[in-house]
């Protein structure tokens, strides 16, 4: 099918489903303010734009005829059949055939829970369908191998782009990486729930834009492909888990692996009596990460020879899981901090002291301020007018 030719006459226009997650939210970003093409981009809410609804899908799509789209939506990872087959297969099978029908391209986002465990995993090494596959796993493969079916027969113009762990500084939940930092941040987790020598890939959700961006650029190149978008080099997990110790300078967790069947062991019984517990009014989870508690113990490491031979230049080379640590961990402890989810780590700062002090003891003063428009909200000072007309600030 001859591709659509972009009206010239306005910005290009797209849409990003799962616009408020932690991959989707990072690509919204990027082509609000650092896309070198002027992109507009519209990312609905799955309020207004359910993946379980598709008459909302053609009619949203169909109505505002975007340049392309990209879904980066899923269901929770520990959601039911049903719940993961309608967002994470059928949204997405309906957005590809609305894609087809607008013919526009559609970038659809993938996860390295599709492949085989083992290293070096390429493309092509997709699982087998199993009764034992998560429903997670199972409704990404399916939404895979439709696509691929759809590219064939109705010449879909799609790209998948694969994923494996997402680190970045954009997540609104705790989730993946972000749970780990969590609980050693938290000292939640007494020892380690892995083994040595256990690899995996990591996805840096920053480049991931700069990737999407460019894939839309150039149809000819990826149209009809799949791509493992990992960094080059695989991390240990236990060297991961020590190294944020070792930034937090925390106790815990000890050097200790846990071997696998006392770890799903203990996963089982605490299972159990959450559920006993739950019968006395209270409600406890386990976190939703731990479906993939096996994966911990045996390496996945994918291999991106593919994302290297192809055109696009990665646009921080140097940056990687590790070396982004301490800036993560700085966005997430002031953000947990703030929303008193941690005191481990406090700030203590005399800013931080003088605002809490005047918002607790003397709010009027803060009224006043906004109301004679003196509040800089950015830096929690109050500007003060002086009779020559010079503006100083003064801390609250
Ligand atoms: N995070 C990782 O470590 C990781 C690893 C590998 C692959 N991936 C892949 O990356 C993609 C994005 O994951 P993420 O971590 O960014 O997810 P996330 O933070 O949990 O965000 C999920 C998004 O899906 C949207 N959504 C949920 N139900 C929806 C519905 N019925 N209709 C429309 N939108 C709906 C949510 O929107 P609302 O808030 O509006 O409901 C939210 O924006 C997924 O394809 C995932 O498989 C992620």
């Amino acid at each position: 099918m001859e591709q659509k030719q972009p009206d010239t006459s306005r910005p290009r226009l797209g849409v990003v489903v799962g616009g408020s997650g932690l991959v989707g939210g990072t690509i919204v970003n990027y082509f609000k303010s650092k896309a070198e093409d002027q992109i507009d981009v519209r990312a609905p809410n799955s309020k207004k734009m359910s993946l379980r609804e598709p008459d909302d899908i053609r009619k949203y799509l169909l109505d505002l005829q975007p340049d392309f789209i990209v879904n980066a939506a899923i269901s929770n990872i520990n959601a039911d059949e049903k719940l993961s087959f309608d967002i994470n297969y059928l949204g997405p099978y309906l957005l590809a055939k609305t894609a087809i029908e607008l013919n526009i391209p559609y970038i659809h986002i993938s996860s390295a829970a599709t492949l085989k465990l083992g290293s070096k995993i390429s493309e092509d090494e997709q699982r087998d369908f199993s009764p034992g596959l998560s429903n997670y796993t199972r409704s990404k493969l399916m939404a895979e191998r439709t696509l691929a079916h759809l590219h064939r027969t109705e010449d879909l113009d799609y790209t998948v782009v694969r994923l494996a762990a997402v680190y970045g500084n954009h997540d609104h939940k705790i989730q993946g990486i972000q749970r780990m930092m969590f609980a050693v941040a938290d000292e939640s987790m007494p020892v380690m729930f892995t083994k040595k020598g256990v690899l995996h890939s990591y996805s840096n959700c920053r480049k991931l834009p700069y990737f999407i961006d460019h894939v839309l650029n150039h149809r000819d190149e990826f149209c009809g492909g799949d791509y493992n978008f990992v960094d080059r080099n695989p991390v240990e997990l236990r060297e991961l888990i020590l190294a944020i110790k070792t930034f937090l300078e925390v106790k815990y967790p000890k050097d200790i692996c846990v071997p696998y069947p006392l770890a799903r062991f203990g996963q089982r019984s605490t299972t159990l009596l959450l559920r006993v517990l739950r019968k006395f009014g209270l409600k406890a989870d386990l976190p939703p990460e731990l479906i993939f508690l096996r994966q911990f113990y045996i390496s996945q490491t994918l291999n991106c020879d593919r994302l290297q031979r192809s055109s696009f230049v990665d646009p921080m080379p140097d940056v990687n899981i590790l070396s982004m640590l301490p800036e993560m961990i700085f966005y997430y402890l002031t953000r947990w901090n703030h929303q008193n989810l941690i005191s481990t780590f406090k700030e203590k700062t005399a800013e931080s002291n003088s605002f809490c002090n005047t918002f607790i003891h003397q709010p009027d003063q803060l009224l006043d301020a906004v109301h004679a428009g003196q509040l800089d909200a950015k830096n929690y000072t109050i500007k003060c007018t002086s009779q020559v007309d010079t503006t100083k600030s003064a801390v609250i």
